[in-house]
């Protein structure tokens, strides 16, 4: 099979690589791809928002399967698109992708499916918002969401009622542009965060092993929100993983299924987790980022033909993948400044330095004219190390992290640290 990646991130290095691995993959290509993506096949300059691009160059290129890495060419129909032209995708419709795209019918399905998650109001005008946090009281904090997608940074987890009430001026503003036309307020949760991804079609249901992230800038969650700054797999505190598939994704692909909305792809719950009890905080309708740097290193077998039964509708091959049992430790190192203005070109030095058995996703990477992978992002590379239990996984991924460097690199060190404390 001819496969192209569409997005050109982390995710989309690992899953190219994860797929490149398949005895039925004969070519991969990345649309845009990165430095990492490059060494595996062709990579395509073409936007993963560019929907026509895409579909064109899917079909000069005789490509067999699109696997669809980022939440907004999903949300704008690139699957819709794709299929209409006979193109086999991986991921949901534009309605299905809804999950994640609006925060309101994520919660609609998951309210009408009885699956735990976080009460809320929708509001669309920012009058009766306001109104709605004076009856909450000033000790009581919700969390504020646009209801669309805006890149990550929608959800406002004030500390105060006063900053509350100033983000929902700004989000009415438009600081999120379409996006915060409508803001949902939602109660506060505590707890420990999990990230479940399993692989859908239609009603059928195939779990992955479960992750968490970390998303803070600075070691201790310190500081602000980033695209994610290490990951590690599996988590000791969320329980059996399989409860968490069959009371949360199960409910919500036959809820979604019954209302002719049928999901096929990848369907991520973040959670929190409280004592045990579990509440979903929202759904992705796509393989998270880092996570998937994290899990795919983990799995055995051939991802290819599940991915393919996904598109296709049909039943997954169950016995294609398996969990080796073992954990893994994947370390982000970012540029200087990230998540606020940094800069790129940086040659990046010490890539030839890891350990054989260390995987080095590329996120933001580039290579120029004389061959010299380069900085180009905010997140750079995601060193991932899989061993037999998460301690040997963690040692190995930071020895290996620090023989990588490049001008103002920056690492997190405590990644997977709460585990083994
Ligand atoms: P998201 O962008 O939807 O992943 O949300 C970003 C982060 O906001 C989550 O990882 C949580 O840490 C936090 N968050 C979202 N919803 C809630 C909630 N209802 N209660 C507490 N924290 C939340
Ligand atoms: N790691 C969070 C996400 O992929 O949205």
């Amino acid at each position: 099979m001819r496969v192209l990646i569409v997005g050109g991130g982390g995710r989309e290095h690992a899953l190219a690589w994860k797929l490149a691995q398949s005895p039925r993959c004969e070519a991969v290509f990345a649309a845009p791809g990165n430095a990492g993506t490059a060494e595996l096949g062709e990579n395509l300059k073409i936007h993963d928002s560019d929907i026509d691009g895409i579909c064109a160059a899917a079909a000069e290129r005789r490509i067999d399967l699109v696997v669809v890495g980022p939440e907004a060419p999903l949300a704008a129909g690139l699957v819709d698109a794709l299929s209409e032209r006979g193109i086999l995708a991986f991921g949901p419709s534009q309605s299905a992708a809804r999950v994640e795209s609006s925060k309101w019918f994520a919660k609609s399905v998951m309210q009408a499916a009885g699956v735990p998650h976080a009460g809320g109001e929708l509001f669309d005008s920012a009058q009766a918002a306001h109104k709605w946090l004076e009856i909450l009281g000033p000790d009581d904090l919700p969390v504020l969401k646009a209801d669309g997608l805006a890149a990550g940074k929608g959800v406002i987890v004030p500390d105060h009622i006063d900053d509350a009430h100033a983000a929902i001026d700004e989000m009415f503003a438009g600081a999120f542009g379409s996006a915060g036309e409508r803001v949902v307020i939602e109660d506060r949760l505590s707890g420990m965060e999990a990230s479940a991804m399993a692989i859908v079609s239609g009603t059928d249901i195939l779990p992955l092993p479960l992750s968490c992230d970390y998303k803070r800038i600075m070691d201790g969650d310190q500081g602000p929100n980033t695209g994610g700054m290490g990951v590690y797999a599996p988590p000791g505190f969320v329980g059996e993983a399989e409860d968490v598939f069959s009371s949360i994704h199960r409910p919500v692909v036959e809820q979604m299924a019954a209302d002719g909305c049928e999901f096929r792809g990848l369907l991520y719950a973040g959670l929190m987790i409280d004592d045990g009890a579990l509440s979903v905080l929202e759904f992705n309708a796509r393989f998270g980022d880092p996570e998937t740097q994290a899990v795919l290193p983990l799995l055995d077998g051939d991802l290819l033909p599940v991915l393919e039964a996904s598109a296709r509708g049909d039943a997954l091959p169950r016995d294609a993948i398996s969990h080796s049992g073992q954990a893994s430790v994947s370390v982000a190192i970012v540029s200087g400044g990230y998540p606020g203005p940094y800069e790129t070109g940086k040659p990046i030095h010490g890539l030839d330095a890891v350990d054989d058995s260390v995987d080095v996703f590329h996120a933001g990477t580039a290579i120029d004219d004389d061959g010299r992978t380069l900085t180009a992002g905010g997140r750079v590379l995601a060193v991932t190390a899989v061993a037999d239990t998460l301690a040997a996984a963690r040692g190995i991924a930071y020895d290996n992290v620090r023989r990588i460097r490049f001008d103002g690199s920056f690492q997190r060190t405590d990644i997977a640290l709460r585990e083994l404390s």
